[in-house]
């Protein structure tokens, strides 16, 4: 589900004057963080992704299916949203300047100005459900309409970007007190970022 994510690192990346494709690393596509905050779960965890396809082939990442929350927070609750993206550099990842920050993101996913609406929520068959009960509810399903994701980047400008990089995404979960709950979401995408040749 989430791999549809990838285009977020190409609308948030506008600044490079080349076209970049990025080739997955994981065939899973979205991996547990290796440095996630502690007692934080991956994707596959929090959610039923038992019935939601994510294939990659020449086209893109095909996805198409049903994902299913198995969490369990209050409506009211706020969950935020965190994007960052690291570059390998040395044997360490590094972080750059590509990062965002959605503070309330059940109020962002279906904002048609949000990159979250415009490369993944915008996907979604079901908005009045899922707007009503957003990710937290335990068995709110997220019904897709079978799409497809090219993880390109065109007419970047800017220094040229090349090699490792990941884009890690994490869920945070605050009460009505704005104190954070222990639950929290974390899962990242890897890949190699190539210059395409014109
Ligand atoms: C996804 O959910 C919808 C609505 O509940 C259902 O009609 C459909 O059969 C489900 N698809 C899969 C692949 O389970």
């Amino acid at each position: 589900m989430f791999s549809t994510l990838l285009v977020v690192v190409v609308g948030v990346t506008k600044i490079w004057a080349t076209d970049y494709i990025m080739l997955i690393e994981d065939s899973d596509i979205y991996t547990p963080c290796t440095e996630g905050p502690p007692g934080s779960i991956p994707l596959n965890e929090a959610f039923d992704v038992t019935v939601m396809e994510a294939n990659v082939d020449a086209e893109g990442i095909h996805v198409s299916g049903n994902v299913t929350s198995k969490m369990s927070t209050p409506r009211s609750d706020r969950i935020s949203a965190r994007l960052s993206v690291l570059h390998y550099n040395r044997g360490s990842w590094e972080p750059t300047v590509f990062n965002s920050h959605t503070p309330d993101f059940c109020a962002a996913m279906f904002n048609p100005r949000e990159f979250w609406f415009k490369y993944w929520f915008k996907n979604f068959q079901n908005r009045e459900e899922i707007q009503e009960k957003c990710l937290g509810t335990k068995g709110t399903v997220l019904v897709y309409e079978p799409f497809i994701v090219i993880p390109r980047l065109d007419n970047v400008m800017g220094p040229t970007v090349q090699g490792r990089y990941k884009a890690v995404f994490l869920f945070e979960v605050f009460d009505e007190n704005n104190v954070q709950r222990d639950i929290s979401v974390c899962f990242e995408v890897t890949g190699e970022v190539e210059k395409v040749r014109k």
